[in-house]
């Protein structure tokens, strides 16, 4: 096991920063989510604002990914490529997942986006989802386990009917895309490492309507779908341990003019 970075007060402004950005860029990202549009077509306004703000898009080339953003409709988990063939339809849900490198520093973040009317079982996925991301961020604090976190996310989402993900994790980040520790969307009580002042991590609970398990699209080598083809949802943010609890990097600030 490696070592969970206690970021200096230097680098968690930088974070900070990053953070700030990436949550700016799902704002941005916004308007162009409607029927009609491609994935790809948005991945290029995301990857054009990100660059604008002197950042680079994390994603792009990491271990051969080849767009900005990770742009994962309906029963796709996470990891959907943006494509110009993956157009959005009245009634879609989609997960958009930025990360930002800005002076060096990561900040990791997705939201849900509704295409049009969606369905009521697919609004009370969204719905829980960003519930357990919730839940999980209440659980840090210095000296709580991570374990905790999934927990709590775990507990929630089987309570209303549902299963989390368990082949992909939150994940230290910051001064690299993944770092230690793997954050764990279900996990038991009081297990993991200690949260200390410092760590940055995210959160990022992938919650199905069906089955947990994930597929991963051999010819692509990166869209993990459900086995069932029933609905997936996701939100992430980038959390720090401060003193007293926690602080949502990814959060929406005034910062950043959204052009
Ligand atoms: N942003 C994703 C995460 O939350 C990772 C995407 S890896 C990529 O960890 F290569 F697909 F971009
Ligand atoms: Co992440
Ligand atoms: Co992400």
């Amino acid at each position: 096991m490696g070592k969970i970075i206690i970021k200096t007060a230097e680098q968690i402004e930088g974070i900070r920063k990053s953070s700030r950005l990436a949550a700016k860029t799902l704002d941005f990202a916004e308007q162009f989510v409607k029927p009609g549009v491609s994935t790809e077509f948005i991945d290029d306004k995301v990857e054009e604002f990100i660059l604008k703000n002197n950042a680079v898009p994390a994603p792009k080339g990491y271990h051969g990914f080849p767009k900005a953003s990770c742009i994962s409709p309906n029963d796709v988990i996470c990891h959907g490529i943006p494509s110009e063939n993956t157009i959005l339809q009245d009634g879609d849900i989609i997960n958009i997942d930025i990360t930002t490198i800005l002076d060096g520093y990561y900040g990791d973040t997705s939201r849900m986006f509704t295409v049009g009317k969606i369905s009521p079982a697919a609004e009370k996925l969204i719905d829980t989802t960003f519930h357990c991301l919730n839940l999980g961020i209440e659980q840090v604090k210095p000296g709580n386990r991570f374990g905790n976190i999934g927990f709590v996310i775990n507990r929630y989402a089987k309570a209303k009917g549902f299963s989390v993900v368990y082949e992909f994790c939150g994940h230290g980040v910051g001064i690299e895309f993944h770092e230690e520790p793997q954050v764990d969307h279900a996990s038991r009580k009081n297990t993991g490492a200690v949260m200390k002042p410092g760590m940055i991590f995210t959160i990022e609970p992938m919650i199905n309507q069906g089955k947990s398990k994930a597929d991963i699209d051999k010819n692509d080598g990166w869209t993990a779908r459900t086995t069932d083809n029933k609905l997936s949802a996701q939100f992430e943010h980038t959390i720090l341990v401060t003193e007293t609890g926690y602080e949502v990097l990814t959060d929406i600030h005034e910062d950043y003019e959204i052009t």
